[in-house]
């Protein structure tokens, strides 16, 4: 099986991520991530929201690896969306990261003057500042009106994606329509027991591996790049371990069982949760 996916016509990326939303501590994201690297993760995603560009730019500078085999995504934060904010806080993101470029920018949230940004997106992807540019958290309703009236689709809408919620609809109509989904929360941060779930670790006693193994392969098997958590290098190890089985179409099937439809999180759809984050401050 392939290690990577053909984002657009000149760039592939890795289809395993490694994140480190709430890993607020800095030595401990440094350290994360430079033992992912270690590991052999090329994917890093952070986010101005998660405080830690910094600590994962020390870690990228540190690692010795070259810069073109790492492909590094930050996140524009809600209080920073419009044109000339937006081209602020990617000239910010770059410095904490101490970056010339980033592979892949996204809108953090659908929230906000996103129209702006995304103008101010497309001008640092012209400047060579972004490679590739998306969205997050995202509807399917959202992203075709981000793309149909500014005549940019987005490259990427990074997504909630784990076995309790599969989000079918969205994933196959954003990959009919050409955009490469990325699953956040893979594992659903182990909530609803997914890491003792017996339907799970019957289909991971099949081949040998492990839930987590089982659900990052499930992800990439469905065309998906899923962007997983560890601090452990152990787990980062066996995270990365996970494209040398297939899942059969009844392991397929059975998966799609446990889907609930509904966020293990949040809906990104309620105003509660939207006037919150309007009025959040973020240290970054
Ligand atoms: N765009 C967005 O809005 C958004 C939202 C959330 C997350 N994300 C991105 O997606 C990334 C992943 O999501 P996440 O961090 O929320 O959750 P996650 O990857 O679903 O779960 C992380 C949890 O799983 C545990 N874990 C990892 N590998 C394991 C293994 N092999 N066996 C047992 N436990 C394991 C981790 O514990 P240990 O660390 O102790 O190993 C941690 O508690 C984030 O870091 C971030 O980059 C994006």
């Amino acid at each position: 099986m392939d290690n990577s996916v053909k984002l657009n016509e000149e760039t592939e990326m890795p289809n395993l991520g490694f994140g480190v939303y709430q890993v607020t501590d800095q030595s401990e994201a440094k350290q994360a991530v430079l033992d992912a690297i270690e590991q052999g993760y090329r994917l890093i995603d952070t986010a101005a929201s998660y405080g830690n560009e910094r600590a994962v730019g020390e870690a990228i500078e540190e690692s010795n690896i070259a810069r073109e085999d790492l492909f590094i995504t930050s996140k524009l934060w809600v209080d920073d969306t419009g044109y000339d904010a937006t081209k602020e806080a990617i000239k910010d993101s770059l410095d904490r990261l101490q970056l010339d470029y980033l592979d892949l920018f996204l809108i953090h949230q659908p929230y906000g003057d996103v129209f702006g940004s995304w103008r101010a997106m497309n001008e640092a992807k012209e400047a060579g500042l972004i490679k590739s540019i998306g969205v997050s958290n995202f509807s399917i309703a959202q992203i075709t009106n981000l793309a149909e009236f500014s005549g940019v689709k987005p490259d990427i809408n990074q997504i909630e994606v784990n076995p309790f919620n599969q989000n079918t609809e969205s994933v196959e109509y954003l990959q009919n329509y050409g955009v490469q989904v990325e699953a956040w929360a893979p594992f659903a941060e182990g909530k609803n027991g997914l890491f003792s779930n017996e339907t799970l670790q019957k289909i991971a006693d099949n081949h040998g591996k492990s839930i987590a193994q089982v659900v990052l392969h499930w992800n990439v098997q469905r065309g998906i790049v899923p962007v997983s958590k560890s601090t452990k290098s152990e787990r980062m190890a066996q995270n990365l371990d996970v494209l040398d089985f297939e899942l059969t179409d009844e392991e397929m099937k059975t998966i799609a069982q446990l889907d609930t439809g509904d966020s293990q999180f949040f809906s990104h759809e309620d105003p509660e949760m939207i006037t919150w984050m309007a009025h959040r401050s973020v240290e970054k």
